[in-house]
């Protein structure tokens, strides 16, 4: 954990969300421009944009200035970021803010308002379907809702990327997928259709899905929303252990803080009102310093 407040690759504070005066002596001008808000700080509530991301040589996964609406409602703006291999990184913010969608943007299933999104520095908007598909299949992606196939077992429902994606025979196919459900500690349940499971071995085994193919990211939407508090942990000792011993690279919409806190090198959060990023940085760093009002309140718990 990082302990000071000073600039850092991974502490990156935006203008509206900036370190507690006392965790600077110098003046405003005399700071970084990194921690200096460039002209007038935006009225809190309003969308910051991100003046101070940092930039990463080949970013696994970015956006840049991505704006997203469904008709008139405008769910952000000014939205970006970088996320380098074997990071894990978290999005953050109350229900409706948008971390479903963003997620979605970023695999190409939306199309952005504006700006753009890239993985492994292809535009998924803009490449030819051969390239798209490619990629596609490089991404394991869970849904928040988990959407395993209701007429398959869990072991099938595990299996099916591998049958799409790969050329392996079916004994191998069904060797690599009992190996991810063992990941997830559901070795047992292999044959069990999901309705004969409960809500967190759904989440479970959607993440082995996920992983079927060893994709070098991972999507994950509420991976442990719902899972008893030990199964949470070991699910974030397996996102953790990934990242570092495989260079996974993972971006979790999450909720659960302390699994944030775990887990997390960088987060941003994203706010309904301010129509985009309220904070971007070290979860710890945001524990610690954040002065949002919103982003003090998530971290510590607290009503606004
Ligand atoms: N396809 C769509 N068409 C129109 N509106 C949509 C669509 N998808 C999402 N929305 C709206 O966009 C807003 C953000 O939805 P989203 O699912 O991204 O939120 P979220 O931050 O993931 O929330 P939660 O924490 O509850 O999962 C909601 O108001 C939702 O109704
Ligand atoms: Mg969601």
């Amino acid at each position: 954990m990082r302990e000071t407040p000073d600039a850092s690759p991974r502490g990156t504070i935006l203008p509206g969300e900036s370190r507690a005066a006392a965790a600077t002596d110098q003046p405003a001008a005399d700071r970084p421009a990194t921690d200096q808000p460039a002209t007038d700080p935006p009225a809190m509530g309003e969308a910051v944009p991100d003046a101070t991301t940092r930039e990463v040589e080949n970013p696994v996964v970015e956006a840049r200035g991505v704006a997203m609406a469904f008709g008139a409602n405008t769910l952000f703006r000014d939205v970006s970021f970088q996320v380098e291999r074997g990071e894990v990184f978290v999005i953050l913010g109350g229900s409706g803010c948008g971390k479903s969608t963003l997620l979605k943007l970023m695999i190409g299933l939306y199309e952005p308002t504006a700006g753009e999104t890239r993985i492994l520095g292809e535009d998924l908007q803009t490449a030819r379907a051969d390239d798209r598909r490619a990629l596609l299949a490089r991404l394991g992606v869970m849904w928040q809702s988990g959407a395993l196939f209701g007429s398959m077992t869990l072991l099938e429902n595990v299996m099916l990327p591998l049958e799409e994606h790969t050329r392996l025979p079916r004994a191998a196919r069904e060797q690599v997928a009992r190996v991810k459900l063992g990941l997830v500690g559901l070795s047992d349940a292999a044959d069990r259709l999901p309705a004969e499971i409960s809500g967190g071995m759904a989440k479970r085994a959607g993440i082995a899905r996920a992983m079927a193919l060893d994709p070098p990211v991972l999507f994950l939407d509420e991976p442990s929303a719902g899972l008893d508090p030990i199964t949470s942990a070991g699910l974030d000792k397996l996102i953790k252990d990934l990242a570092r011993d495989l260079g996974t690279t993972f971006v979790v919409v999450t909720h659960e803080l302390q699994s944030i806190l775990a887990i997390g090198d960088r987060c941003i959060m994203l706010d309904k009102q301010a129509k985009g990023m309220i904070a971007q940085g070290d979860p710890r760093e945001l524990r610690d310093h954040a002065t949002h009002p919103t982003v003090r309140a998530f971290f510590r718990r607290e009503a606004i």
